[in-house]
């Protein structure tokens, strides 16, 4: 039906196992993004969460861009909205605004520039200014700051898949497996950070994987980051730093929800042309640095 309807699935890397299997590419928010812009195939099937739906729907706006399940939200993305993020803007006036991909269209079209887990402290580096507005997460802020000259005025938001790993729970596994190396996501806090060997995108662990010359790891970040590395590189152990850090909206994506997709063509997940138009700057500015 996928090859009849002319769709492609693009999944990203937090995505259940027979997700991962039917995906015709899986990856990072940046990733993902990038490969948004460049598909050849009519419809696009997005197997993540909804503000992922809604860049690739900005970076594609002549492709039909599907959810599995429009309910697939991220709780970090709400906690900005478009009002905000221009009252916060005005408040500082002279000082760009960086937004995390992890934000709703409306957000993205209010702030300077985008950036994802992987480019950060890059974009944030890109800047003119020694100030920068960083939204929402303030880990990743905090994260980006200890690496950067720049001052980071952080959003107060965050992660609660991220945000609920604790050191004790690294200290633990560090424990259990002495050997292993420590990699985690930079939306962790910066106390467990500070505990990490090694601090990733998603797509930064996947690449990890393929050249590691480790036999073991411990992850920190979302459970089914470990599926996708197992499909990368079977011969490491991978250890969750916690085994209930789920992302309950990454799952609501399933086998069933696919194929209603498939067969319905629904969910269609559209931006209006004007925030589109604004979004797709700051994400565009983000992908040329
Ligand atoms: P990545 O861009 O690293 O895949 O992160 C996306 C995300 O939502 C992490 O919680
Ligand atoms: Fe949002 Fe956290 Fe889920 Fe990523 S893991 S999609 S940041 S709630």
């Amino acid at each position: 039906m996928k090859k009849e309807k002319d769709v492609i699935i693009l999944a990203h890397n937090y995505q259940i196992e027979e997700v991962q299997d039917t995906a015709d590419f899986l990856g990072d928010s940046l990733g993902l993004s990038i490969e948004a812009s460049k598909v050849k195939e009519k419809v696009i099937l997005f197997c993540g969460v909804h503000f992922m739906a809604e860049t690739a729907a900005i970076l594609a706006p002549d492709k039909t861009v599907l959810t599995p399940d429009p309910g697939a939200g991220c709780p970090m993305a709400d906690m900005i909205t478009g009002k905000e993020m221009r009252e916060w803007k005005e408040a500082n006036p002279g000082l760009e605004a960086v937004c995390y991909v992890n934000t709703t269209a409306e957000v993205k079209a209010e702030c300077d520039i985008c950036c994802t887990s992987s480019n950060a402290l890059e974009v944030v580096e890109s800047l003119k200014g020694d100030k920068v507005l960083f939204a929402p997460d303030k880990n990743l802020a905090a994260y980006v700051a200890r690496h950067s000259s720049k001052k980071i005025i952080p959003w107060d938001g965050y992660c609660y898949v991220h945000n609920n790993i604790l050191p004790r729970h690294i200290q633990e596994e560090k424990r259990l497996h002495p050997a292993a190396e420590v990699w985690v996501h930079p939306e962790c806090r910066p106390e467990v950070i500070e505990l990490a060997d090694k601090v990733f995108s998603t797509g930064g662990m996947v690449k990890e994987a393929q050249k590691t010359e480790k036999k073991e790891a411990i992850i920190g970040t979302e459970i089914d980051m470990i599926t996708r590395l197992k499909r990368v590189n079977p011969a490491i152990s991978y250890y969750p730093a916690k085994s209930n850090a789920v992302c309950s909206n990454m799952k609501k994506i399933n086998m069933a929800k696919i194929l209603r997709s498939l067969e319905n063509m629904v969910f269609e997940v559209k931006v209006p042309g004007e925030i589109a138009q604004r979004a797709k700057k700051a994400i565009e500015r983000m992908i040329a640095v």
